[in-house]
């Protein structure tokens, strides 16, 4: 059974996962308000990955028979001083929820609970990779910043990504 202090945490972390759907959905309105739909492409699939998060936590809790909870998730914005700066906010992101699904881990580790702590094995390692993607994308946007073409390029580079 699930501990309630890990079930809460749990719970928190779905809210978390959705928020972050949000926040790339916001940042996916930016870039297409800005006529870079490459990078706002980039976005609606990463958003649809933090869904995907979302839910595989929402299964789980329903899996170990304890009842899902769902918070607030908290307004975002959908204006960026640059494409730049969107892109570094995504990284900054990122790294707070790696941070999180950490501090989960060792909640699961005290309360000695191995389901949770086999189940977030994934977690930890998807988070290495959301790094590295966010960073490899942020540092191409960030590279472009005030040349025009270059930055046309890496939007039509990142519209490639793959739903
Ligand atoms: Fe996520
Ligand atoms: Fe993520």
């Amino acid at each position: 059974m699930l501990s309630d202090k890990l079930l809460a945490a749990l719970n928190e972390q779905i809210t978390k996962e959705l928020h972050s759907a949000y926040v790339y959905l916001g940042m996916a309105a930016y870039l297409e308000a800005q006529n870079l739909p490459g990078m706002a492409k980039w976005m609606r699939v990463q958003s649809e990955e933090e869904l995907e998060h979302a839910m595989k936590i929402f299964d789980f809790v329903l899996e170990r028979g304890a009842t899902v909870t769902l918070g607030t998730v908290e307004a975002v914005p959908t204006e960026y001083e640059s494409p730049a700066a969107a892109f570094r906010a995504a990284l900054e992101h990122e790294r707070k929820i790696t941070a999180s699904i950490n501090a989960l881990y060792e909640l699961a580790v005290q309360e000695n609970d191995y389901p949770t702590q086999v189940m977030l094995q994934w977690f930890i390692e998807e988070q290495v990779e959301e790094e590295d993607n966010v960073g490899r994308a942020a540092d191409m946007v960030a590279k472009a910043e005030g040349h025009p073409p270059v930055l046309l390029m890496i939007d039509h580079r990142l519209g490639q990504r793959e739903e």
